[in-house]
């Protein structure tokens, strides 16, 4: 069954970025001028998923705003004759099937993704968590979408990490069975480093089919007494298939300070319009500070 819709789970505290993210959801954080959220609706829409879940909770009113028709903006922005601007926020409306549904209490990733089962509704589906931006240039989902249609089994996106941050990610036991693929032996949330079956993260990009809900009811809370996706994924591949698709480049976790300012920096200097100024100043500023 080909997979159309997509989760993206949005209902996170974001006590990483506070202040900023005291009165602003997280995901509507901007890199430039786009909210980090609207990069991975993107994601999601150029790997052909158009109806897409995202799960909110309260105090995240501004990002149904974002998808939402603006009237009097767009009447104002064409009285003023900026039609470009005009056209940018009316789009945004019609970028994809945009759907909200409220987790409750936060619980974990687990129960954010559980929060879905009705929506999603025994189809394959895909996940996509906001804090790990993936580059446009890089076909992550898409290469993630034909391993599913290969199989018709669920597909994480692994990506090797240095020893020492594997316990900041689901680590997975890997079985080599292709140069990019992988079947998954077991999935285990956070491991201390020296425990940890591999380095090979499991990075916030996954295929599932619809039996990883029977999985994640059966979920008792893990790692930080949060009813954890990993551990789900866990118990599903001891059950059927279950495939990671190794990558190697193009994530940013902007979920963190100094990568967020990283991917900043790399899709400044790629733009059009801010790319060649921002380049000079930025080379003459490292020269400056003697930086090189
Ligand atoms: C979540 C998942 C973890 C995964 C990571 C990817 O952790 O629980 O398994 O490796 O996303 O970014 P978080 O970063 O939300 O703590």
């Amino acid at each position: 069954m080909k997979v159309r819709k997509a989760v993206i789970p949005a209902a996170g505290l974001g006590t990483r970025f506070l202040p900023a993210t005291k009165a602003v959801p997280k995901e509507m954080l901007p890199l430039i001028d786009t909210p980090s959220i609207q990069l991975v609706v993107e994601e999601a829409v150029r790997a052909g998923l158009t109806d897409i879940l995202i799960i909110t909770a309260r105090d995240k009113g501004a990002i149904e705003d974002h998808f939402d028709r603006a009237p009097e903006l767009e009447a104002l922005l064409d009285a003023r004759g900026k039609f470009d601007e005009a056209k940018q926020v009316r789009e945004l409306s019609d970028l994809a099937q945009i759907h909200t549904v409220r987790q409750h209490e936060a619980l974990g990733l687990g129960h954010a993704v559980g929060v879905a089962e009705a929506h999603v509704s025994g189809e394959p589906f895909a996940v996509l968590l906001g804090d790990d931006l993936i580059h446009p240039s890089v076909p992550l989902l898409r290469e993630m979408l034909r391993v599913h249609e290969r199989y018709g089994r669920s597909v994480l996106a692994g990506l090797e990490v240095a020893r020492s941050e594997i316990s900041a990610y689901g680590a997975i036991e890997p079985e080599m069975i292709e140069e990019d693929l992988a079947r998954v032996r077991s999935v285990v949330e956070k491991p201390p480093a020296d425990e940890a079956p591999s380095n090979l993260a499991a990075i916030g990009r996954y295929v599932f089919t619809p039996e990883i809900f029977e999985a994640l009811r059966d979920t008792k809370p893990g790692h930080g007494g949060e009813i954890q996706l990993t551990d789900a994924i866990n118990s599903l591949a001891q059950e059927q298939a279950v495939y990671a698709y190794t990558f190697e480049a193009g994530r940013f976790d902007a979920g963190n300070k100094l990568d967020y300012l990283k991917a900043t920096v790399e899709l400044a200097i790629e733009r059009d319009d801010l790319g060649p100024a921002f380049s000079a100043w930025l080379a003459d500023f490292v020269q400056r500070r003697k930086l090189l």
